[in-house]
């Protein structure tokens, strides 16, 4: 699995900290809500060479996240699991440090590769604790990298009146229908990786016409096609799925090579949101 190394970048001296590897594309375990039904996908995909999965305490599966990863035999330092500090939760330094603490209890590790902030706190006042809060989880080493999720632009520009360091990856929705150059380039402009939620639209565009005609063009499925988009735009993309198969259909995208059909795909941008897109709160 191809990797890419983000950092937290010191927002006074701009020197890269605590860099790490990442793997470009992972497993996404949101709606994953039936009993079982992550630990059963994790395993799977682990199984399959997946080594980086996105979890959430809102997505309420931390505990099978971390049953699967022990139960995969997979050794610690080879996965890459990221979780994030709900929005509710995303209220002053104290709280921010009890909430890593209890993801980690609940996932049942000692560390985790990445906490991020899942979205700009509601409360403005509240962000620049939040963030010192995130900072410390950093520096106690209850994470090896701490970024943020849902930042728009000028979030991210507030945030080096604040910070320490700067984050080192937004988690943003990006899709084919949602290409994002400008905030991708805002995310850029601070050190940070962007990584791609809702690849596939929450599956809203699979069935996308055009997306059909490039796919079968170069030979691959719809999902495929779109994943790697995502992915040769330079984002970690990480895409859910329940199904055994789809699963491996996913990860198959990293084989397929879209040269040609840069046009298609610049075709497809519609602005289109799947679900929610704090980007754009105040
Ligand atoms: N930070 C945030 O605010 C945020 C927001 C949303 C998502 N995320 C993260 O990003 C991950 C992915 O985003 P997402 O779950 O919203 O949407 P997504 O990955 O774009 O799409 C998932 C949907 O597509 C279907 N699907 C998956 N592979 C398919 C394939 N090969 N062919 C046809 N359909 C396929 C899935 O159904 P099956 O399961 O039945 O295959 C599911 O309904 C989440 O799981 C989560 O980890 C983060």
């Amino acid at each position: 699995m191809e990797t890419v190394p983000i950092a937290n970048t010191n927002t006074t001296t701009g020197e890269r900290t605590h860099e790490v590897e990442v793997p470009t594309f992972g497993l996404g375990v949101y709606l994953m809500q039936e009993p079982g039904e992550c630990k059963s996908s994790v395993l799977h995909a682990l199984e399959k060479g997946y080594r980086l999965i996105d979890t959430a305490m809102a997505y309420g599966n931390e505990h099978e996240v971390g049953e699967a990863i022990r139960e995969s035999g997979i050794a610690r330092e080879e996965l890459f699991v990221v979780t994030k500090l709900r929005q509710p939760h995303a209220n002053s330094h104290e709280e921010t440090l009890e909430r890593c603490q209890q993801s980690l209890e609940n996932l049942g590790l000692d560390y985790m590769d990445l906490y991020l902030v899942h979205a700009p706190p509601k409360d403005p006042s509240a962000r620049p604790f939040v963030w010192q809060g995130m900072e410390e989880c950093l520096s106690s080493g209850w994470t090896r990298s701490v970024g943020v999720s849902n930042y728009g632009a000028h979030h991210l520009d507030a945030m080096v009146s604040y910070s320490t360091v700067m984050p080192s990856v937004n988690q943003i929705e990006i899709s084919p229908w949602l290409q994002r150059p400008a905030l991708r380039a805002a995310i850029a402009g601070i050190g940070a990786v962007p990584m791609a939620y809702s690849p596939l639209a929450r599956g809203h565009k699979v069935e996308d016409p055009l997306l059909g005609r490039i796919a079968e063009s170069i030979g691959c499925t719809p999902a495929q096609a779109a994943i790697k988009w995502c992915v040769d735009a330079g984002a970690i993309t990480i895409p859910k799925s329940s199904n055994p198969a789809r699963i491996e259909e996913n990860l198959g995208s990293l084989q397929v090579d879209l040269s040609g059909t840069e046009v298609d795909f610049a075709s497809l941008e519609g602005s289109y949101v799947s679900g929610w897109d704090p980007t754009s709160e105040p």
